[in-house]
């Protein structure tokens, strides 16, 4: 395939190697692309011993592509290709067709209308005080003498608390969603399994776990989310077993790991912009909503989400073929120039602040309000609480093309309260 422009003649990186961004974002060769091939091919060699090579797919780098891209589903879709990076067919793809992300409008729209409900603002003023006994309950239980891992014990406590509330079932069982959503995204991380069978097996529990859910919750119905969906209809039909099953897995996913993320990224945003944590703690009131939007962006839980090319189609100078798959780069939209002043600068008083953390077009992320809430609730709770915590051992990153997400941080919880 000779598509043109390519990565490789810009910049010495390979993007579809989970490993470069265990190594921390290649900013810099974003930088690069930005300005000299925006929309640039990338081949795609197999990442597995005796894999096969993929087709290859566009790198969108500026943020008015990956912004036009996002919002014009009809030439680029979730549907024609799936949404992630992975090169998908038969099976695995019909499955991905019955998840909300794998869909386009108008289906999209239709399924995404009656399962909205529960992330709608009214049921977030709802969650706040349930949300704030749990960060409460995390800092009550750490020690303030010793160092910690900020990740497991406090970042991925909050969202997997959160999630059990939400989706009505035990608490209790939270290790065992921490340890599949682990194995599923951290399928490339060797420390999380790094295998296809790994990732197949974890995927096989989570879905069995969920099968029982949605039974005990048609014949005992709670005011959770999972009951919301039971009874939900798209064009006066009930949401198939299927569908459910992948609503379900898609929260649990969705709705894990990212604001796991966004809670490490606020605490190494903290360390290491003091003068930032110096102004933030001078009026939480104040700063705290500039704050949660300057990680989103600087940090990007999200590294990438994918669309396939429905017709032939021209884009900052590249020649895209119908079927041809394109890459949406959030990290690199969210340090474009043109859209940010000073980009590469953490500001907490940046406004307004466009970022692309959330996406944006009809799949803009559906739990936003809930992720930013978390984020909101925590930082208040542990700033409060625990003001002098301070990074003490750098973030481990897991090898994921796809998620952004540190494996451990420690800190060092001094001066609590
Ligand atoms: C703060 C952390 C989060 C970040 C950074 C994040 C990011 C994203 C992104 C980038 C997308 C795809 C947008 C697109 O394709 O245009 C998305 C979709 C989605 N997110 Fe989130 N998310 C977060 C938290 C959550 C939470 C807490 C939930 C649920 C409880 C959630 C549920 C969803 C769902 C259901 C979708 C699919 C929406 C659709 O296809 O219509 N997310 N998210």
């Amino acid at each position: 395939m000779s598509r043109r422009p390519l990565v490789q003649d810009h910049v010495d990186v390979n993007l579809w190697d989970p490993a470069t961004f265990a190594a921390g974002i290649p900013y810099d060769a974003f930088a690069t692309l930005r300005s000299e091939a925006p929309v640039a091919f990338h081949p795609e060699p197999s990442r597995r011993e005796g894999g096969r090579e993929g087709p290859g797919f566009w790198c969108l780098t500026r943020h008015a592509d990956v912004h036009a891209v996002s919002t014009d589903p009809e030439t680029f879709s979730s549907y024609l290709g799936g949404f992630t990076g992975a090169d998908i067919s038969g099976a695995v793809l019909d499955e991905t067709r019955l998840n909300l992300m794998g869909i386009d409008p108008p289906e999209h729209t239709q399924f995404r209308r009656s399962v909205r409900a529960p992330f709608g603002p009214s049921v977030t003023r709802e969650l706040r005080p349930v949300v704030e006994n749990f960060a409460r309950t995390i800092i009550d239980g750490i020690d303030p003498n010793a160092e910690i891992d900020f990740v497991s014990e406090v970042a991925a406590e909050l969202p997997l608390l959160t999630l059990a509330h939400l989706l009505g079932v035990r608490s209790e069982d939270r290790g065992l969603f921490y340890d599949w959503s682990n194995r599923i995204i951290g399928n490339h991380d060797p420390e999380f399994g790094g295998s296809i069978k790994d990732f197949l097996t974890a995927k096989d529990e989570l879905f069995n776990y969920g099968r029982r859910v949605i039974t005990e919750k048609r014949t005992a119905p709670d005011d959770g989310m999972v009951s919301t969906f039971v009874n939900a209809t798209v064009d006066g039909e009930s949401l198939d077993d299927e569908r459910l099953i992948m609503l379900w897995f898609l929260l649990l996913i969705a709705g894990n790991e990212t604001t796991r993320s966004s809670l490490t990224g606020a605490m190494e945003m903290l360390h290491e912009f003091p003068e930032q944590r110096e102004l933030l703690l001078s009026d939480l009131d104040a700063h705290m909503p500039g704050f949660i939007e300057e990680v989103l962006r600087f940090t990007n839980p999200v590294l990438h989400f994918r669309r396939t090319a429905s017709r032939d189609v021209s884009l900052s100078g590249a020649e895209i073929k119908a079927g041809d798959k394109v890459i949406l780069w959030y990290p690199s939209a969210n340090r474009d120039g043109d859209a940010f002043d000073r980009p590469d600068e953490f500001d907490l008083t940046r406004s307004p602040n466009p970022h692309l953390a959330f996406g944006v077009g009809p799949h803009f992320c559906l739990g936003a309000r809930i992720g930013r809430l978390q984020m909101d609730v925590m930082l208040r709770e542990m700033l409060t609480r625990l003001p002098a915590i301070d990074v003490s051992q750098p973030a481990r990153r897991a090898h994921s093309i796809f998620l952004n997400s540190a494996k451990s941080l420690g800190v060092r919880p001094l001066g609590c309260t």
